[in-house]
C-alpha cells in the first residue's frame, strides 16, 4: 500500500475511530481560571456514503458530550477556512480536541488544519499563554507525525478490544498503588487526581476501549528522539499481532495530551457490537479524564469578543442525528 493509502486507512471502522519544566507556561496563566472554557473541535471529512446525504463534514455526538460533561462548550472548527480565520479562532478557544477517524494524516484538510492550531499552540505555550490539546485514537497518531514531523505508524491492530492499561514504571516513582507497585503514570499530570482503586483498577479490568489499525510502537517511540523527548510515555498496550504499541503519553513541556484509546465511548456509545467499558469503573476513568482535560481549559484565558459572537460560534445552534440505525454512533452532527 503507498504511503497516502496506508495513512487513510488509519483507524477504519468506527470513529477511532474516541511534570511541569520550568520554562512551562507563566505563574500568571497557571494562577488564572476562567470557568467558561471553549474546546475546539476539527470537524472531519464524511468519507462514508451513508453518511454523505447529512453533509460534507461530520463530529460525532459522543465527543461534543464527553467536553461537555467535563464542564465545557464545544466549538466546531471547519477545514475550509483561511489560516488568518484559524489564528483568529485561536485567540477565542481554551483547547482543541483532536477525534478519532481515519484521514490522511500528512495530507489532508483535517491535517493541514492541525497543524496550523498546533504551531499557534506550540507558540502560544512558549509564551506563557497557556493551550491544551487532546488527541484521542487517531488524534494521539496525529499528534506524533506533528511532533517527530512524519509518520512513524505501523500495523498494531486492536480493533474492538477492551483492555486494561499496562502503566510505565520508568521514573518519578512518587506514588505507591494499593498492589505496592510503583508507576510514572502515577506521577503524570493525567492520571494525578485519580484514586488509587482506580488506577489499580485501570491495570487489570478492560476499562480502555481499542478501535484502531494502526500505531506508534514502543520502540519507534523510544528511537525517535524528537517523541520521546517531546511525550512522556504513561502506557503501553499489544497489538494482534503482538507489536507494543504507545497508548497513553503526555507532553513534558506542554499541555497535549494523547490517547490510543477511547475515553469518550465508556459514557456515550452504546452500539452491541461494539466492546465499549461501560462499567462504573470505565465511567468513572471517562468522566476523571474529561474533568481533567476541561480543567487544562480553564487555564487558558482565550475568549470570544462578545456574546453574539460567542454563541453563533458554538454548536448548540446545530442538531446532532441519530445514526444509530446506519452507523455505529448513536448520534452525529454534520456540518
Ligand atoms: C507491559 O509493557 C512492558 C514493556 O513494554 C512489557 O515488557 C510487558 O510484557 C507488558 N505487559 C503486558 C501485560 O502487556
Ligand atoms: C434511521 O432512522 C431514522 C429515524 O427513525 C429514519 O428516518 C431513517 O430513514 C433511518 N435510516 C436508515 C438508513 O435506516
Amino acid at each position: 500500500m503507498s504511503q497516502t493509502g496506508f495513512l487513510t486507512y488509519l483507524c477504519l471502522f468506527i470513529a477511532c475511530c474516541v511534570g511541569y519544566s520550568e520554562a512551562f507556561p507563566s505563574k500568571l496563566s497557571q494562577e488564572a481560571v476562567n470557568d467558561r472554557p471553549v474546546i475546539g473541535v476539527l470537524t472531519q471529512i464524511v468519507s462514508d456514503d451513508v453518511m454523505k446525504p447529512f453533509g460534507r463534514t461530520y463530529i460525532p455526538a459522543s465527543y461534543v458530550k464527553y467536553l461537555e460533561s467535563g464542564g465545557s462548550r464545544v466549538m466546531p472548527i471547519r477545514l475550509t477556512l483561511t489560516t488568518a480565520e484559524y489564528e483568529n479562532i485561536f485567540k477565542k478557544i481554551n483547547g482543541l480536541l483532536f477525534i478519532g477517524g481515519a484521514v490522511d494524516l500528512e495530507t489532508s484538510d483535517f491535517a493541514r488544519v492541525a497543524k496550523i492550531f498546533y504551531r499557534l499552540a506550540l507558540m502560544a505555550n512558549d509564551a506563557g499563554d497557556f493551550f491544551p490539546i487532546w488527541g484521542t485514537c487517531m488524534g494521539l497518531q496525529l499528534l506524533t507525525v506533528l511532533v517527530a514531523g512524519e509518520s512513524l505508524l505501523t500495523d498494531t491492530l486492536a480493533e474492538n478490544v477492551a483492555l486494561p492499561l499496562n502503566l510505565t514504571t520508568e521514573n518519578c516513582m512518587n506514588r505507591i498503588t494499593t498492589l505496592g507497585v510503583s508507576i510514572e503514570a502515577h506521577s503524570s499530570r493525567m492520571f494525578e487526581g485519580f484514586p488509587d482503586k482506580l488506577m489499580t483498577a485501570l491495570t487489570q479490568e478492560p476499562l480502555t476501549g481499542n478501535f484502531h489499525h494502526f500505531g506508534v510502537t514502543v520502540q519507534n517511540f523510544q528511537e525517535n528522539k524528537k517523541l520521546n523527548s517531546f511525550f512522556s510515555l504513561l502506557s503501553t498496550n499489544v497489538a494482534e499481532n503482538g507489536a507494543h504499541f504507545i497508548s497513553t503519553i503526555e507532553g513534558k513541556r506542554y499541555p497535549f495530551y494523547g490517547v490510543q484509546w477511547h475515553p469518550e465511548v465508556n459514557r456515550f456509545q452504546w452500539d452491541r457490537k461494539k466492546n465499549y467499558p461501560h462499567s462504573a469503573r470505565a465511567v468513572q476513568l471517562s468522566s476523571l479524564l474529561a474533568e481533567f482535560f476541561v480543567d487544562e481549559g480553564r487555564r487558558s484565558l482565550h475568549r470570544f469578543d462578545n456574546p453574539e459572537e460567542e454563541a453563533s460560534s458554538l454548536i448548540y445552534s446545530y442538531t446532532p442525528v441519530y445514526a444509530g440505525n446506519f452507523t455505529g454512533y448513536e448520534q452525529i452532527y454534520f456540518f
